[in-house]
């Protein structure tokens, strides 16, 4: 077993569920190497020192460029807002550490782009974790279409609702609150809601060749808790996209923080010449499927129970038994397991940043377009 010794920086959302699929992966897969939770880190002491001691990191350091110095480090595992990823990703490359980042890649293509460089100068393993991939009806979604049983694709529609930012008098700015600061997040719902849906049906359906947008930010001004001031809002609250895919297929998404209800709807459907397919997180181990091939008296949705684990069913055959779910947090734990077969095999694990890239680049095309109301190829 080779040891693999893991510095994260971020304790919140994601660096607790980073940090549960380091210290789970080898519980369930069979793999030569094995993360060690050597450090975490963040600027608050007291609060870094409380989570290391609860999620089981061995060490803590209150500056990243302490982390990314220390020769006991093999991997920097970036769970923090994405207006650092680029700095410290590029010094962690440089120094020659393997890096994890969470979604999106970057603020903007621009620094996207110097990450790239970054890790191929240096000849780094590095990934993004656009962990929708990895839920087992999801990526069983990936095989179906890959098989061709959806024939040809026309159309690809996929919504990532929530409602949390409503109130005018939420604050922006700081702990918890970065997402809505333009300077933290780079926008709005784009990077933090559509990337997810964009990685996902290019991942499902390939390339996107030029979109047409419709951006708004409803909350004009809010109170910014690092100035103290009321500052405008930089942020998108909603962005709706059309595009043309490269197969020739027409995709519709629609992501928004206001839409009263929703806490987390992602949700996607397929139509092919034979077939369709849907998914909903809310019920993310089961896959909608119709296909017009089947005998017309029985012909209709079929909800598919994603448990199977005698092998038919990506990634349960490492888990319970059959009708038994899984859950989001399983998906990190299958993403940190393809990463370490991935070193074992030489096998790129994807996406890694050049292909987390691809839909930064998505993403840029739509703020534009939203900026310009004109449609938008996408840089390539
Ligand atoms: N894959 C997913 O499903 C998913 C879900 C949520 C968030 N994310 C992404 O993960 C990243 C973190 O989001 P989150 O929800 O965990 O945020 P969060 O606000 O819950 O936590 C952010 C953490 O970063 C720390 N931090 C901020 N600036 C820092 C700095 N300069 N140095 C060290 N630590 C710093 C904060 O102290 C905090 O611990 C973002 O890029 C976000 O887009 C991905």
């Amino acid at each position: 077993m080779k040891k693999l010794n893991i510095g994260l920086i971020g304790y919140g959302f994601m660096g607790r569920a980073h940090s549960n699929a380091f210290r789970q992966a080898n519980h369930f897969f069979d793999l030569k190497y094995q993360p060690v939770l050597k450090a975490a880190c963040a600027r608050n002491e007291e609060n870094v020192r409380a989570f290391a001691n609860s999620a089981g990191w061995e060490s803590y350091e209150t500056d990243w460029r302490k982390l990314v110095e220390r020769d006991d480090i093999d991997v920097i595992d970036i769970a923090a807002p994405n207006n650092v990823h680029c700095e410290i990703a590029v010094a962690a490359a440089a120094a020659g550490k393997m890096v994890l980042t969470d979604k999106p890649l970057a603020m903007n293509g621009i620094e996207g782009r110097e990450m790239v460089e970054a890790v191929k100068k240096a000849g780094v393993p590095n990934m993004v974790w656009y962990n929708y991939r990895r839920v087992p009806a999801v990526t069983l979604a990936k095989q179906i279409i890959d098989e061709g049983k959806l024939g040809r694709i026309y159309h690809y529609r996929a919504n990532f609702l929530q409602d949390w930012t409503i109130s005018t008098d939420l604050p922006q700015g700081g702990q918890a609150l970065w997402r809505l600061d333009v300077n933290a997040a780079g926008s709005g719902v784009t990077g933090d809601l559509l990337a997810h849906c964009i990685d996902t049906a290019i991942w499902l359906n390939g390339g996107i060749s030029r979109v047409s947008a419709r951006t708004e930010t409803f909350v004009k001004e809010r109170f910014h808790n690092l100035t103290g001031k009321v500052e405008p809002v930089g942020i998108d609250d909603a962005s709706l996209f059309m595009c043309d895919f490269a197969n020739g297929s027409l995709g519709l998404f629609e992501a928004t923080r206001y839409a009263r209800g929703h806490k987390a709807l992602y949700t996607f459907e397929i139509n092919g010449q034979h077939a369709s397919i849907k998914w909903d997180l809310h019920d993310a181990h089961r896959l909608e499927y119709f296909d017009h091939r089947d005998e017309g008296k029985l012909r209709g949705w079929r909800s598919i129970h994603v448990s199977d684990n005698g092998g038919d069913h990506p990634y349960m055959d490492h888990w319970w038994v059959p009708g038994l779910q899984i859950g989001f947090e399983h998906s990190f734990i299958h993403q940190v397991a393809d990463f370490l077969k991935g070193l074992e095999t030489g096998e790129v694990t994807q996406p890694d940043f050049e292909n987390a890239l691809i839909t930064q680049n998505v993403c840029d095309a739509i703020l534009s377009s939203g900026k310009s109301g004109q449609w938008v190829q996408v840089e390539n």
